[in-house]
């Protein structure tokens, strides 16, 4: 059983996966990103090669449980999607904490505004594999005890609502 735990860079996915690494396998997709990176010359940015590490995920052995963590991660062969969530107002500013420049800052909260994560979880999976967790005022330890409910088959609470989108109409 292969559990994706991805969602906007800055909504808690390591930090998370830090604390569920006690108790369970965890995948970080980070590591293998220097195998699977390359290097596209036209647009002057590094790719990483989402074939490569679907292969490397279809490789793990299906009757464990994994949690596969990264940003890619709903982007893999999973059983189910778990995406932590974050207020955009809160998740500008853990990623200006974190040193982010202001361009990057604004896609990304846009993103998250957007639910871009979700609906591409949804899009590739379906709605009834995908979960979601607002982080928002939550330590990760409560974060990681919620993605447990999931584990533990708690579903109801967690479907797909999460909807920021009311936010967007603020920036302008
Ligand atoms: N629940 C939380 N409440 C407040 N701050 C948090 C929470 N979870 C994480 N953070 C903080 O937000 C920042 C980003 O967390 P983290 O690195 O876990 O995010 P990530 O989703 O793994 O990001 P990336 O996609 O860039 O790897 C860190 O500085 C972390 O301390
Ligand atoms: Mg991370």
């Amino acid at each position: 059983m292969l559990i994706a735990l991805t969602g906007t860079p800055g909504t808690g996915k390591t930090s998370v996966a830090k604390i569920l690494q006690k108790e369970y396998q965890v995948v970080y997709l980070k590591d293998y990103e220097d195998a699977v990176i390359y290097y596209d010359e036209h647009r002057d940015s590094k790719v990483v090669d989402l074939d490569t590490l679907r292969e490397e995920v279809n490789a793990l052995n299906k009757d464990a449980l994994y949690i596969i963590e990264g940003h890619y991660a709903h982007e893999m062969p999973v059983d189910v999607v778990i995406v932590l969530r974050c207020h955009p107002e809160e998740l500008g500013k853990r990623l200006k904490k974190r040193g982010y420049r202001e361009r990057k800052i604004q896609e990304n909260v846009e993103a998250e505004a957007m639910s871009l994560i979700t609906s591409e979880s949804i899009l590739y999976h379906g709605k009834d594999k995908v979960f979601e967790i607002d982080t928002t005022g939550k330590t990760p330890e409560e974060c990681a005890k919620e993605v447990e409910d999931i584990l533990n088959g708690q579903k109801e609470k967690y479907r797909p609502r999460i909807n920021y989108s009311e936010e967007i109409l603020k920036w302008y």
